[in-house]
């Protein structure tokens, strides 16, 4: 399911949680009739956006509802990262944020493009499950990158990700964040956010990276029943707003820089930050192997100089493990 649709994009624009906008006077800004008005808003609530239609008021969204905008992104970029963002496309409703970004890679360069949307029915998280965010209120976000040789320190990545991350979201005064490796952000042992990292490309030749992020900024309560997990949003741990505009360009600012670096630079500035954010290390975890199933104990002993997480596992000593191959729960 994909909805580009420009007059919903500019009725959103024209949308907010303070005070109600007449039908009339949105026909007469879009210059189209009430009727289309109507029409256009339904196709709006289908993708989930919480809006109030009141008779004789007119329509109002949810309060807190700040939809995202490419203009608001754009101008809160870095400004070193300005020029590595090419192209930001928002959608009010995409299947997979990172599956449309793989679609588009079949027919031109993604470097730099960005896709955010506010709905995402099909979203993808790890091990083909299902990344659940309620409409309008979260972040969920992909970036497309290109390198012209594979980057030598690639399984390190999502750990370079995840710090990113985790400095940008700091920066915005928001605190508490931590990782699970390899690509979990965690408050106080919660689900916060989750990183998707798929890569493709010949061995001996180019490279495309898409990021995935999904951040819990705001979950309603329905939707967070059906999520697994502990889990929480940053709204609910910071007490306040959080501007998902500013969050979006906070990380992607953040996340074009560590991108753009990383085939010099490599893994290791990320290896030597990672005791900022680690939730794991000294924690007795259960590892099960994607393969076969198998799960055995161990207690987390840090990260080699390739990202692995290192378990002491009793009776087999210090197992080097790689996030595409593992899955690890604190127990
Ligand atoms: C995980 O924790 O399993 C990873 C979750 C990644 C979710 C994000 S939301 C934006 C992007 N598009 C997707 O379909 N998935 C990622």
């Amino acid at each position: 399911m994909r909805n580009r649709c420009a007059t919903c994009e500019r009725l959103l624009q024209h949308l907010n949680d303070r005070r109600f906008v007449t039908g009339t006077d949105l026909g007469k800004e879009l210059k189209i009739s009430r009727a289309a008005v109507h029409k256009h808003i339904e196709s709006l609530k289908a993708s989930g956006l919480p809006v109030d239609g009141i008779s004789g008021r007119g329509y109002r969204l949810a309060r807190g509802v700040v939809p995202m905008d490419e203009a608001a992104i754009r101008d809160r970029l870095d400004e070193r990262s300005t020029d590595l963002v090419s192209k930001i496309i928002v959608e009010c409703i995409v299947d997979s944020t990172s599956s449309r970004l793989l679609q588009l890679s079949a027919s031109e360069s993604i470097h730099g493009v960005v896709c955010i949307t506010e709905s995402q029915p099909a979203g993808r998280g790890r091990r083909g499950r299902h990344w659940i965010a309620t409409p309008f209120t979260n972040l969920l976000m992909s970036v497309g990158w290109v390198y012209e040789s594979w980057p030598r320190d690639i399984t390190g990545l999502s750990v370079a990700v995840g710090i990113s991350l985790i400095e940008a979201i700091r920066s915005l005064d928001i605190d508490g964040l931590g990782m699970k490796w390899p690509n979990d952000l965690v408050i106080d042992g919660k689900k916060t956010g989750g990183i998707l990292i798929e890569v493709s490309g010949e061995s001996t030749g180019r490279c495309t990276v898409v990021v995935g992020l999904g951040i819990n900024v705001r979950m309603g309560g329905d939707d967070g029943r059906s999520i697994d997990q502990p889990w929480t949003d940053l709204e609910t741990v910071r007490g306040q707003a959080v501007n998902r505009n500013e969050l979006a360009a906070a990380c992607l600012s953040a996340l074009c820089r560590m991108l753009q670096a990383f085939p010099e630079a490599g893994f290791e500035p990320w290896r030597i930050k990672w005791a900022d954010v680690d939730v794991l290390t000294g924690e007795t975890v259960s590892i099960t192997t994607h393969q076969n199933g198998v799960s055995t104990e161990g207690v987390v002993t840090g990260l080699d100089t390739t990202g692995a997480l290192l378990v002491d596992v009793k009776g087999q000593g210090i197992r080097s493990l790689l996030s595409g191959e593992v899955s690890v729960r604190a127990r």
